[in-house]
């Protein structure tokens, strides 16, 4: 197995790509904390599916947005599972609200969920992989619109070009460490933070047609590259982000 009794944290691990997450890592061989904020059923269910994968879990509320809830999660890994391997900082938020109509609130949440809670999702993890020793692999899961822009959700945008930008650098400064940092930007993908426009036939055919690839990713296929980028087939990547987007920032009207 890839990543047989490694242990891994997934902020935001009940739900979206991050549940898509959990659930592969563990299929690879890792016991997972699973960070959630809401629905603690959605958890348990998880780690019943988790256990029938013959793998460990533990469901741990926190908010991200605050570091001392992130080094409550780095706590839980050590005293469940002895160590913590693999960090995904996936939880995120969007508002979908227009630069002109962003408020205070909207702004401090979805920089905080986003970008503090990674920024300090990497430092609590490096530390504990620090002290352990061995390396670790910190991956963190941006989006497109790190680096191509998505008028109507500029906070969205700001925040994982933030985590582009965090992903360079940390990967750099602790790269001495043997701890890799690694991005990854996902496209459109059928999860509960695109409902609006999988709810809006005409939007979700626009969305297609931009698309090479004609379709929105399903969570796997996100959550398949996770693995890659957390086992040791990936071993020379870091400071860099791979983008699963389907083709659609290089798509051209052929102009
Ligand atoms: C955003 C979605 C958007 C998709 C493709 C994602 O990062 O969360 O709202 O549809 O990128 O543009």
């Amino acid at each position: 197995m890839q990543l047989e009794d490694k242990v891994a944290i997934v902020t935001g691990g009940n739900s979206g790509i991050g549940r898509a997450i959990a659930l592969r890592l563990a299929k690879a061989g890792a016991n997972i904390v699973i960070d959630y904020i809401a629905h603690p059923d959605a958890t348990e269910a998880e780690e019943v599916e988790i256990a029938a994968l013959g793998r460990q879990s533990i469901g741990v509320s926190a908010d991200v947005s605050k570091p001392a809830d992130l080094q409550r999660l780095v706590d839980a890994a050590v005293a469940r599972f002895g160590r913590l391997d693999i960090m995904i900082n996936n939880a995120g938020v969007e508002t979908r609200t227009s630069i002109l109509d962003t408020s205070e609130a909207d702004y401090d949440k979805v920089l905080d969920i986003n970008l503090k809670s990674a920024f300090f999702g990497t430092q609590v993890a490096a530390k504990q992989m620090i002290a352990q020793g061995g390396g670790g692999r910190i991956i963190n899961i941006t989006s497109v619109h790190e680096d191509w822009p998505m008028p109507g959700n500029t906070a969205y945008c700001l925040s994982k070009g933030g985590m582009r930008m965090l992903t360079r650098t940390a990967g750099v400064e602790l790269a001495p460490h043997g701890i890799r940092v690694v991005g990854l930007g996902p496209g459109a993908v059928a999860t509960a933070i695109n409902t609006s426009t999988m709810n809006d036939p005409a939007l979700l055919t626009r969305l297609n047609a931009a698309i090479p690839l004609g379709r929105m990713a399903e969570p796997n296929e996100i959550a398949d590259v996770v693995v890659f980028l957390a086992s040791d087939a990936a071993s020379y990547l870091t400071a860099t982000t791979i983008f699963a987007d389907g083709g659609i920032m290089q798509n051209s009207v052929g102009l």
